[in-house]
């Protein structure tokens, strides 16, 4: 029997209709708010994509990361500033992107992307607030000043030559006639993201794994940010996922429901290692160096408080830093591989050029190869927490007020695939980037619709492969030293010829916060 108390409540099947209509209430006000009532809700876009992130969700989860696609389309149906979500904006104008990614004035990041899908928290990348952030940021930037990444340069050309002997040594095709099934093929998106790994690893810890000698260049941990993002669309929806499968769930029951975590545990359970031994002074592998050591020599940093560099704080950092040196730089050096060796007359230039002299690249070839390997194509949403934005659309003249909070982007890829700055945008032209041959003067871009200065930018100015502003790639110079050293040794040792490679290998076709391909496998060749 009940108590008597519970004869006062109405039957079950009465709370049910009650709650039901409370909720469809609820959801008829918040949609008509968002559609009627937002200040942003003058902003063109499909209704639907105002009304609710699950426009994003469709595109994203169930289509499989197609959402950086669907905008480019959007943008063509509605013009340069579109409403992505309830509180979202996406503007197309390479004019507006100094001012979202601004360098000078606060910006926030947006927890539902830094926070939701990535498992370190306290790093200076999932830093929300600006001012924190600058203080997270100002410890790292120290280490990737050029000066110091010049001192780093040997170590690096000494793996760039490790490489090139192994591929002429283990890889070459001895005789054309040889049976072709014999042959061994090279995956230099492996053999380039063993070079990368082994180069971050060292240059954090001043220990590395040694990939570059693996057999066949195959190692999980190249392949970490595949499985770290595989999820990261519905970690977005699903925050509390990513918590009970790091912090809740026992470690033998999330590998029996996907046995792929192993390759994380394992994974940050070594850089958690590297951590604690760096903090306790037991590893000393930093003194025998001539280069800096990121986590060895942060603790002597005098810019930060102590709780700045505790142990979850570091293992976070070093979460970050590791990662972000790893498939970025690999996949942008086998991308540029491929539209080089795909190009027969810029792979002869090339060789030509680097024949005479010890020469640096062309300008042009690894300024195009940065604009087509893309690296993060998620929109990198930010707030500017405490200031009221205008943008005004340059073909219509209406202007949009974008007040405090409201989230907004503009793609790497939106600005990279923009026509009237880079024309033919998915064809892989270093003309573009070449100087002028009479002057000698960098490429000017081309007069925007909105630009007040009428086409006086440089062209590299909308080159934004490593974001722009105050959050912006700080191991920018380490990339570019790794592209420069590797390519200009791997072009001037070793020939080779694509194999069973093509577009699909390389073009973004998925967004996983990093961009896919539609055919996974790498960019393959043989050495002849
Ligand atoms: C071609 C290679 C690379 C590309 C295309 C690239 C691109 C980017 C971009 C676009 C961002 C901004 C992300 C955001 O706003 O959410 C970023 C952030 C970052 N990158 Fe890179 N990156 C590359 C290589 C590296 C390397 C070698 C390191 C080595 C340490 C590195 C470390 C970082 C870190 C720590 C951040 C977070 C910065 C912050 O939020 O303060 N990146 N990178």
């Amino acid at each position: 029997m009940l108590p008597e108390i519970y004869d006062h409540l109405p039957p079950p099947h009465i709370t049910l209709q009650i709650l039901s209509v409370l909720s469809l209430a609820y959801t008829v006000i918040l949609v008509v708010g968002r559609l009627y009532f937002s200040p942003i809700s003058n902003v063109p876009g499909p209704r639907l994509a105002a009304a609710t992130s699950l426009y994003e969700f469709y595109y994203n989860v169930v289509k499989g990361g197609k959402f950086f696609l669907r905008i480019q389309e959007l943008h063509d149906e509605y013009g340069p500033i579109i409403r992505l979500g309830p509180n979202e904006v996406h503007i197309s104008d390479p004019t507006f992107y100094s001012t979202i990614y601004s360098l000078t004035e606060k910006r926030n990041k947006v927890g539902r992307l830094y926070q939701n899908a990535f498992w370190a928290r306290k790093s200076s990348f999932s830093t929300l607030d600006h001012d924190h952030h600058r203080l997270r940021r100002s410890m790292v930037n120290q280490f990737f000043s050029t000066a110091k990444i010049r001192t780093f340069a040997p170590w690096i050309q000494e793996r760039a030559n490790l490489l090139c002997e192994r591929f002429n040594n283990e890889f070459r095709v001895r005789n054309e006639n040889e049976d072709k099934s014999k042959e061994k093929i090279l995956n230099l998106t492996d053999a380039f993201s063993c070079l990368t790994a082994d180069t971050i690893m060292e240059y954090s810890f001043a220990e590395h794994y040694n990939l570059c000698a693996k057999k066949d260049f195959k190692s999980d941990l190249i392949k970490i940010l595949v499985v770290f993002f595989g999820q990261i669309h519905v970690l977005i929806n699903f925050p509390s996922l990513l918590y009970l499968q790091m912090a809740v769930l026992p470690r033998w029951f999330v590998l029996w429901l996907d046995p792929i975590n192993r390759v994380i545990f394992t994974y940050m359970d070594n850089l958690l290692t590297q951590i604690t031994t760096t903090l306790s002074g037991t590893s000393q592998s930093h003194q025998d160096v001539s280069h800096s050591t990121i986590f060895a020599d942060i603790l002597s940093t005098k810019k930060a408080p102590p709780q700045e560099k505790s142990k979850e704080r570091l293992f976070d950092e070093a979460q970050v830093v590791v990662s972000a040196g790893l498939e970025t730089t690999g996949n942008a050096l086998a991308v540029a591989m491929f539209y080089i060796l795909e190009d027969g007359e810029v792979l002869r230039k090339l060789k030509e050029e680097m024949d005479g002299v010890w020469g640096e690249l062309e300008a042009g070839e690894d300024g195009e190869a940065q604009r087509l390997s893309y690296g993060p194509i998620a929109r990198l949403p930010r707030i500017a927490p405490n200031q009221t934005l205008t943008y005004t659309n340059p073909e219509t003249n209406t202007t949009y007020p974008l007040p405090p909070g409201t989230i907004m982007s503009t793609s790497i890829y939106t600005m990279h695939q923009n026509t009237v700055l880079f024309p033919d945008p998915q064809a892989f032209l270093p003309s573009r980037w070449l100087p002028d041959p009479v002057t000698g003067e960098a490429p000017r871009a081309p007069s925007l619709p909105s630009s007040a200065s009428k086409g006086s930018e440089k062209l590299s100015s909308y080159l934004v492969t490593f974001g722009k502003g105050s959050r912006s790639c700080p191991g920018m110079n380490l990339a570019w030293a790794e592209m420069y050293i590797t390519l200009a040794n791997v072009i001037r040792k070793c020939d080779m010829q694509l194999w069973e490679t093509g577009r699909e290998n390389v073009v973004p076709d998925k967004e996983y916060f990093l961009s896919r391909p539609r055919v996974d496998g790498g960019v393959r060749v043989r050495v002849l």
